[in-house]
């Protein structure tokens, strides 16, 4: 299939940061989200990142105007009935989700793929909402999204060998390395990724060590790019206290229950860096 032009519904961090790798990559990309300042504020910081990129030498003005140009916004779902590729990437709630995809199954042409940015939620019960679970699919990025080079391509039960060779494509054309992934709670990254997330957080609240020491453990030991608890704060305690519910209820063993430590941050609103306050503080 020739994919030309892309929609990313959610203009947050993950799917302002999906809407620019695929304009810097030469698709026509529209950016979707609910309302205006959404949109505008994930379209800001797009320009912000390219901004910076020229700063550094990593891209010149015109190859950022070119990419600016490619992009429009929209507040407006029926606009997807251009696109040959929807990426959705809101926020990780199974009903809002089934939402976009019915409304999305109306909208767009029948031969338009559906992706989900989701980090754990079950593709095939997305897809199932739908008259085409052969063109749903899950893409997974990571964050932040310019820089780190996975994304998970997660197979649905009925998604189709055309569909996974059409995302294939389009993770290679954006410099990034698929990996095809079955579908099961969390995939595999989170799957993995979260319950050591977890875990550092129960060596916090049984006192086993101090914030920083546990992060320093980790980077300075594993030599993980940053802590765990950093890492957490990165993230969003809220999407991984979410991310250990879907394991623990999906996967029905114990050993995946979410630390209390977290329910507590969350139920503060400590919920990381967007917040200002998770296990650090940010000014
Ligand atoms: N957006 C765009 N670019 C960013 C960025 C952001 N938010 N944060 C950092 N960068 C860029 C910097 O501009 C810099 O680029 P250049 O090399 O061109 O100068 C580069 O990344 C390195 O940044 P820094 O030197 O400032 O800092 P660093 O070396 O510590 O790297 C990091 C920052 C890339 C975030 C690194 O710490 C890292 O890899 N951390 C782990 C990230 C990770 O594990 N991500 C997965 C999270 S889990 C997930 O996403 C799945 C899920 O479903 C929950």
């Amino acid at each position: 299939m020739d994919v030309q032009k892309i929609m990313v519904v959610g203009s947050g961090q993950m799917g302002s940061g999906i809407a620019q790798v695929c304009a810097q990559a030469g698709y026509e990309v529209i950016l979707h989200d609910i309302n205006q300042e959404a949109v505008d504020k994930g379209m800001a910081g797009i320009y912000g990142r390219l901004t910076k990129q020229v700063a550094k030498g990593k891209m010149t003005e015109e190859e950022k105007t070119s990419t600016i140009n490619r992009m429009s916004s929209s507040t407006n779902l029926e606009d997807g009935s251009t696109c040959d590729v929807v990426i959705e990437a809101v926020i990780e709630n199974m009903e809002t989700k089934k939402s976009i995809f019915r409304q999305l199954d109306e909208i767009t042409p029948k031969d338009t793929i559906l992706a989900t940015n989701t980090s754990s939620l079950p593709i095939t019960e997305i897809a199932s909402v739908t008259g085409r679970p052969e063109k749903v699919i899950g893409m997974h990025f990571m964050n932040p999204v310019p820089v780190m080079k996975l994304v998970e391509v997660i197979r649905g039960l009925a998604t189709s060998d055309e569909t996974y060779k059409t995302i294939y494509t389009i993770a290679r054309n954006l410099n990034k390395e698929p990996v095809e992934v079955n579908d099961f709670p969390g995939f595999v990254s989170n799957r993995i990724l979260i319950p050591m997330i977890n875990e550092a957080i129960y060596a916090l609240y049984e006192g086993v060590a101090s914030k920083e020491a546990i992060d320093s453990v980790m980077k300075l030991g594993m030599n993980h790019p940053m802590g765990p608890l950093t890492l957490a704060d990165m993230i969003g305690l809220d999407t991984c206290l979410f991310i250990m519910e879907t394991l623990f209820e999906g996967l029905g063993d114990d050993k995946y229950r979410p630390c209390p430590l977290l329910r507590k941050y969350v139920s503060a609103g400590w919920l990381g860096r967007k917040t200002g306050r998770g296990f650090y503080v940010y000014k």
